[in-house]
């Protein structure tokens, strides 16, 4: 039976702690002086991606290559669905030529659950519409891990476009199975409904979302899914909600800001706050490329 990682929902504490676990030992061949392993020799990865990326594409490219697998990328623009080819048949045409991993970032939400029914590729979810982008709450939450030592008990404030993000999502999903309290914060507009349920404190401003947080996670105001304006101007955008060095002191001394990129510089974050001691945007970075080689190794040798 094949293994697929299409999202954080359906796996347990247990699945994400072993992902994360491995992740810091692959994160050791990242940084170290060699990074060519063996681990997926003879296996061929694809990345196929209907959506823009810079990091998320790259990342899971190099970490094939760091594990000797066959690396390839298609991107909707340069490939047979400009031409009007379906996603169903795009994928069985990559299947169909010996892939092994289908890595697939698509704007539907569920797409890649779709495609996993008819491919005996594995499939990963490296982002699906407005749904979940598990394996970047896993490159998260090993940040995370590496500046506080655990999750359990960690206050987590997620501040921004919370309606459109996937990456909100997936980290719910982990971030509570492990046992971190969430907070979520941002303009009303941009808070869907309902979402108190998922387990997480809502407010309908940052400061109050940030007060005592050991962490801030800032997410893009995503302005190409917006049709209409969600809220005024970008820069009343930052006066409000935005964070800066002045804002940032509501959370622990000690806290630490994330932020997924693309980053808006002077909206989500100042531009001090960025390149400032206490954020690890460039540290989450290099944890993606080692998560993304712990997940595709994993799946290689049956599952989480
Ligand atoms: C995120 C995404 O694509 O969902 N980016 C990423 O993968 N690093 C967030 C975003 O685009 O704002």
């Amino acid at each position: 039976m094949k293994h697929d990682l299409l999202g954080l929902k359906d796996l347990s504490a247990d699945q994400i702690k072993h992902i994360l676990d491995t992740a810091g030992t692959m994160k050791e061949i990242v940084l170290g002086p060699n990074k060519k392993t063996p681990h997926l020799q003879g296996k061929t990865v694809v990345n196929l991606f209907y959506e823009n990326s810079t990091r998320t594409r790259l990342s899971f490219e190099l970490a094939a290559k760091y594990m000797s697998a066959n690396a390839a990328n298609i991107t909707s623009s340069g490939s047979s669905v400009a031409k009007g080819e379906t996603l169903i048949d795009t994928a069985e045409t990559i299947n169909a030529m010996g892939t092994d991993i289908l890595v697939m970032r698509h704007n539907l939400s569920g797409a890649p659950h779709s495609i996993s029914k008819l491919v005996d590729a594995s499939v990963v979810n490296a982002g699906d519409g407005m749904n979940e982008h598990p394996t970047q709450a896993l490159l998260d939450m090993l940040t995370m891990i590496e500046h506080k030592g655990h999750i359990e008990g960690l206050k987590v404030a997620i501040v921004g476009d919370i309606y459109h993000s996937r990456v909100v999502r997936s980290n719910i999903y982990g971030l509570t199975k492990l046992g971190a309290e969430v907070t979520l914060g941002g303009p009303t507009t941009l808070m869907p409904m309902g979402i108190d349920k998922m387990g997480v404190k809502v407010y309908d401003n940052v400061h109050e979302a940030i007060v005592d947080a050991d962490v801030v996670m800032a997410l893009r105001i995503q302005l190409e899914r917006q049709k209409k304006g969600l809220f005024p101007s970008i820069r009343e955008y930052f006066r409000y909600f935005g964070i800066d060095e002045q804002r940032l002191r509501l959370a622990k001394p000690d806290a630490i800001v994330m932020h997924p990129g693309p980053v808006n510089r002077g909206v989500e974050l100042s531009t001090a706050v960025i390149d400032g001691d206490r954020s690890v945007i460039t540290n989450q970075v290099t944890s993606g490329v080692a998560v993304r080689m712990a997940v595709m190794y994993l799946l290689s040798r049956g599952g989480f």
